[in-house]
C-alpha cells in the first residue's frame, strides 16, 4: 500500500425528509445569503426547489436562485453565477441538483472572489486562493461531487471540457434523501451507476500490489451496484435499493476507493472529449469507451483484469488461461452495460458513425495538443488514445 492523505470533511445527511434540515445546515456552515443554483426542470417539476426555498426563507436566510444549468456544465452559465453573486454578495452557494449543477456551483466559487475567469483554473493558468462554500441537495447519485474535489466545465468556445480538482472546494455538507432520485429517468439511473462504477475501476486498476482493504471494499462497492441497479430500473421507487446506490456513489468518488493506491482516470479524460464534441450523458460515454480501454491496457497487468473479472463479474477462474478469463471480465462487463440500456461502442452512443476527423481531433484535445499523457496502469499518449478510439467506434 502506499502512502496516502484521505480527507473527506463533506457533512452527510442522509435519510427521507433529510432537506429539512437545510436552514440549520446553511447557518452552522456561515451562510448568511444564499446562491440557489438548480439545473433545468427536475428540481422545480418535484417541489424541490421550492420547498427549499421556502425552508431558507423560513429560517431567515437570504437567498437568490439561479437556475438553468444543462449537463455538461456551460461556462457562461458560470459567469452569470459569478455576477450575481458579488451583485447581491451571496456568500453560500447551495447546489440542487447533481454533478453538473454542483460543479457549476464550484466554478462560481472559485471565480467570485478572483479578478480574471475561473476558466483560468481550468487550463492550469492560475490557482485559486479563495472559494465560496459549497454544499449540494443532490438530486442525482452519479458525479459524486457531492463530497469530490473536482469540477469539470465545458468551455463552449471550442467545445472544451476540462476538470479540475483542488481540497478546498469539497462541499460542507450534502443532503441526500433517496426518495428525490425515484423521479430520474431509466437512462439517467443507468448512466448514473456507470459513473459510479467507474469512479471506483478508474483507481481498482493499479500496479500497487498490497492494497487489500482498499481492493476489498471496491469489489463490495461494485457488486453492490451492479446488483442493486436492476432493481431500480424495474421500480423506480424501491427506497431500499435507490438508497444504496445513492450512498454508494458518494463513497466511489469521495477519496475511499483510492487510498493506498496511483489512480489511472484515462477513461474518463478519454470519455470528457465525447461528451465536450457530442454533449453525451458522461456515463454513457464512460460505457462507450471503458471496454475499448480495457483490452488496449490488460496486458500490463493481466493478474488485476483476472480478479475483476473473477470477484466483481463472477466469471469462473480459468488458472490455464489468465488472458481467457481477463477477457471474460471484459465481456462480461459489456454485457451488464447493454443489459442496463448503456451503449458499448461510440456508434450506439452517438448514433452514428464517427469520423477519422472527429477522432483526431479529440485525441488532440484529449493530449491538450500532444502536450500530455493519461493513465497509470498503462500510461497513454494520443497515438494510443487515437488508436482506443478507434478501436471504441
Ligand atoms: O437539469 P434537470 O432538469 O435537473 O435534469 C437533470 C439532467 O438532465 C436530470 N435529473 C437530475 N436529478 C433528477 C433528474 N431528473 C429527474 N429526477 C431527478 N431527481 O438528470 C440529468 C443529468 O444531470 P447531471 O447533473 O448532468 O448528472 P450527473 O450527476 O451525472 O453529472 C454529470 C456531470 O458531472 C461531471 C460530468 O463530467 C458531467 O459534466 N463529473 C463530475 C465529477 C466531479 N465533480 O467530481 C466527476 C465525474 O467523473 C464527472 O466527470
Ligand atoms: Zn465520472
Amino acid at each position: 500500500m502506499i502512502d496516502f492523505n484521505y480527507y473527506a470533511p463533506t457533512e452527510v445527511v442522509f435519510g427521507k425528509d433529510s432537506e429539512e434540515q437545510v436552514a440549520s445546515l446553511v447557518k452552522k456552515y456561515g451562510g448568511h445569503k444564499v446562491l440557489v443554483h438548480y439545473g433545468g426542470k427536475s428540481a422545480q417539476r418535484s417541489g424541490l426547489l421550492d420547498k427549499i426555498c421556502s425552508l431558507l426563507k423560513e429560517g431567515g436566510i437570504d437567498y437568490v436562485a439561479l437556475g438553468g444549468v444543462v449537463p455538461n456544465p456551460r461556462l457562461s452559465k458560470v459567469h452569470e453565477g459569478v455576477e450575481i453573486c458579488r451583485k447581491e454578495e451571496v456568500d453560500f452557494i447551495l447546489a440542487v441538483g447533481g454533478g453538473s449543477v454542483i460543479d457549476s456551483a464550484k466554478a462560481i466559487a472559485y471565480g467570485v472572489n478572483y479578478d480574471g475567469d475561473p476558466w483560468d483554473f481550468y487550463t492550469g493558468k492560475a490557482t485559486p486562493e479563495s472559494f465560496v462554500p459549497v454544499a449540494s441537495v443532490l438530486t442525482i447519485p452519479a458525479a459524486g461531487s457531492e463530497m469530490s474535489e473536482s469540477s469539470v466545465i465545458t468551455n463552449e468556445d471550442g467545445d472544451v471540457k476540462l476538470g479540475y480538482s483542488n481540497n478546498i472546494s469539497r462541499p460542507k455538507f450534502a443532503i441526500m434523501n433517496p426518495e428525490r432520485t425515484f423521479t430520474l429517468p431509466a437512462y439517467q439511473t443507468a448512466a448514473g451507476v456507470t459513473d459510479i462504477m467507474m469512479h471506483m475501476m478508474e483507481r481498482y486498476f493499479s500496479h500497487d500490489g498490497d492494497m487489500t482493504v482498499t481492493d476489498n471494499i471496491t469489489e463490495s462497492l461494485l457488486r453492490t451496484m451492479k446488483e442493486c441497479v436492476f432493481a431500480v430500473l424495474e421500480n423506480p421507487e424501491d427506497y431500499r435499493n435507490r438508497s444504496q446506490i445513492m450512498w454508494g456513489g458518494s463513497l466511489a468518488h469521495n477519496g475511499l476507493t483510492g487510498c493506498g493506491r496511483t489512480e489511472d482516470w484515462a477513461t474518463h479524460q478519454i470519455e470528457h472529449e465525447l461528451s465536450g464534441m457530442f454533449d453525451v450523458t458522461h456515463g454513457a460515454g464512460l460505457a462507450a469507451v471503458w471496454s475499448s480501454w480495457a483490452r488496449y491496457v490488460m496486458k500490463e497487468d493481466i493478474s488485476r483484469f483476472v480478479r475483476f473479472a473473477v470477484n466483481v463479474m463472477g466469471v469462473e477462474n480459468d488458472f490455464t488461461n489468465p488472458e481467457a478469463t481477463a477477457m471474460k471480465g471484459i465481456e462480461a462487463m459489456e454485457r451488464f452495460y447493454h443489459a442496463i440500456g448503456m451503449p458499448i461502442n461510440i456508434h450506439e452512443l452517438i448514433g452514428r458513425d464517427i469520423t477519422d476527423k472527429e477522432i483526431k481531433e479529440m485525441a488532440r484535445k484529449c493530449t491538450h495538443n500532444f502536450t500530455v499523457t493519461h493513465g497509470n496502469f498503462k500510461v497513454l499518449g494520443a497515438d494510443d488514445i487515437e488508436k482506443i478510439y478507434c478501436m471504441a467506434r
